[in-house]
């Protein structure tokens, strides 16, 4: 379809740069302060490069370099660019965790766009919180958008073995609580692990919302899988600069992009890539931005019919940089094909049906095909029960098949400190059959839902060679964890959520199968302590974390702020 092309008059920053009144002088001559020339911008969309650098986000260091790329682009298309720093959300630096900053970025990226004179945005993200946060902000400031993904970093090393983010840590910190491995051995781990510039190269969430991007429809084709330290990811990022001065003219915003049959093809691929369960918050999270529903059972009912086909780490064996050279993404939605909606329009202008055109698959292993999946189908499940009335999330492809039909006594945490205080307690009452239950992890209590959903094996038991047990909490867990967690249960603890009310020893019963979690305990007796339960106290009095517990939704909703949900569009700034 040919779209109209806008004149040099409709532009947005037509209203700073092209009128002739007093603001407008302003606006020109400190422009000219900066070194431009009317030449340089007069008539040209002028694009935002949002840029999520900072010295502290190691999965961002080449954001600087890739941002001159971006400009590149720009320039050669005939638009204006400027770039825009935004707060990077470093996953691995920031406490308590950058899920209690996703809508902070969001709101910060609409309203960097909203106060300056742009006609359009390079998005450039791809660490966790980044991709999705992004991506809210564009959507509700409703400006042409192409999101430049930060791409993996380029496999680990240590003694010959391959290591993978996130995947790797877990292992051989319990290889190290056990006595297999000694301190040094783990100093070594600790510089071989993370090689290169570039995002987390399992599938964890980052490369999980990379590649849900892509899939949306919002970033070229092939973007999401290219390694950060490959040169065709330098020529991505100029290429995305070029592609968004049209994407300006045509008037191509992320609304038109962003339909019911677009999220679902995102959680399709979230299943077909073993994908990480934070994808479940975020994608309720945006799709709630672009006006689309999306429900708990929705992916529930798509994931059963979807094979895991990525095999990739924490579900598989493989890492990104394998996953690029076996064909990467486009290779994976071309084995997809009949369950997608290929009519569906990407940032390209064209469907994703083109974008997958010509797509192969080079590494049968890497990248399996639909008759030797890694996992068969329901790589996600949505479980309901009286203990997650609102739901709860688990990632079957990374548990332990014996436990997703396991019914086991509670061994309660109240917080996250208590359990760190006694998990390794030779003392505490514990045996491979029980069920930990963390709870105060959930979006208020965390604060910020954070990822300690996987809670570590009792010592004692990781030393009789247990690998596995169940684990129910309110809090997330990274998307390279592993094991029988149960998660995002909602409502959460804090406000009172039925996982508040378990006791030391009460049987709890998992049977995944039938999407079930149940406390084995009398209604009378549930009503008895609900009775007796006594919120806690407000984790903030003023400041951003205030704001935060205040308006936070939960799991079930996406965590968005209730303000910020769709709604009626926020007014553009005037002329003055
Ligand atoms: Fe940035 Fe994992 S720490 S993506």
């Amino acid at each position: 379809m040919t779209r109209r092309r806008k004149k040099p008059e409709e532009l947005r920053s037509h209203r700073w740069y092209g009128v002739p009144d007093l603001r407008a002088f302003g606006h020109r001559s400190r422009t000219a302060q900066m070194g431009f020339d009317r030449r340089d911008y007069a008539g040209k969309p002028v694009i935002a490069i949002v840029n999520t650098w900072s010295d502290i986000n190691p999965c961002h260091t080449h954001f600087r370099q890739r941002a001159e790329e971006v400009k590149r682009g720009v320039w050669q298309a005939g638009g204006f660019p400027v770039e825009l720093p935004a707060q990077s959300l470093s996953e691995p630096i920031q406490k308590p965790t950058t899920m209690m900053y996703r809508n902070f970025l969001a709101m910060e990226a609409e309203e960097l766009l909203r106060s300056h004179p742009i006609d359009g945005a390079v998005l450039m993200g791809g660490c966790d919180k980044t991709t999705p946060a992004l991506i809210m902000g564009a959507l509700s400031m409703g400006l042409p958008a192409i999101f430049v993904p930060a791409g993996p970093m380029l496999r680990g090393n240590w003694r010959g073995e391959t290591l993978g983010s996130g995947s790797d840590i877990w292992k051989y910190w319990d290889q190290l609580r056990a006595g297999a491995i000694d301190r040094e051995a783990l100093n070594e781990i600790e510089d071989g692990i993370a090689r290169s510039p570039g995002h987390c190269m399992t599938m964890g969430t980052a490369s999980t919302m990379t590649s849900v991007a892509e899939t949306l429809g919002l970033t070229l084709a092939g973007a999401a899988s290219i390694p950060a330290a490959d040169s065709n990811h330098a020529r991505m990022a100029a290429n995305s600069g070029r592609r968004i001065v049209d994407m300006v003219w045509e008037d191509l915003k992320p609304a038109d992009i962003l339909t019911q049959a677009s999220f679902e093809n995102a959680i399709a691929v979230t299943a077909a890539l073993g994908g990480s369960t934070n994808a479940v918050v975020h994608i309720v999270a945006m799709a709630g931005r672009a006006g689309v529903e999306i429900t708990l059972e929705r992916f529930d009912e798509i994931a059963a019919s979807v094979p895991t086909l990525a095999n990739i780490r924490p579900s598989g064996a493989y890492l990104m940089e394998d996953f690029y050279y076996a064909g990467g993404l486009r290779g994976l939605l071309s084995r997809l094909a009949g369950t997608l909606h290929l009519g569906c329009l990407t940032v390209a202008g064209t469907t994703l049906a083109e974008a997958v055109n010509g797509a192969e698959v080079y590494d049968d292993d890497v990248i399996r095909p639909l008759d030797n999946p890694v996992y068969p189908a329901g790589g996600l499940a949505v479980l309901r029960g009286n203990l997650c009335p609102d739901g709860a999330v688990i990632k079957p492809t990374a548990a332990d098949p014996k436990f997703l039909d396991h019914t086991g006594p509670a061994v309660v945490f109240d917080d996250y400190n208590d359990m760190a205080a006694r998990i390794d307690d030779d003392a505490l009452d514990v045996d491979a059959s029980s069920v930990l239950v963390l709870r105060n992890a959930g979006p208020e209590g965390g604060p910020g839902m954070p990822e300690w959903g996987m809670l570590p094996i009792p010592k004692k038991l990781l030393k009789a060679g247990v690998k596995d047990m169940v684990r129910i909490s309110d809090a997330r867990m990274s998307g390279t964890s592993y094991g029988t967690c149960v998660l995002h249960v909602a409502p959460e603890s804090f406000i009172g959520g039925p996982l508040a009310l378990v006791r030391d020893g009460d049987p709890i019963r998992l049977d995944v199968a039938a999407c079930r979690l149940e406390l084995l305990v009398e209604d009378a007796e549930l009503a008895r302590r609900k009775a007796q339960w006594e919120a806690p106290k407000p984790r903030f009095e003023r400041g951003y974390g205030r704001l935060f517990t205040q308006h936070v939704t939960q799991a079930d909703r996406g965590c968005d702020f209730d303000f910020l949900e769709a709604g009626p569009p926020t007014p553009d700034p005037e002329i003055h």
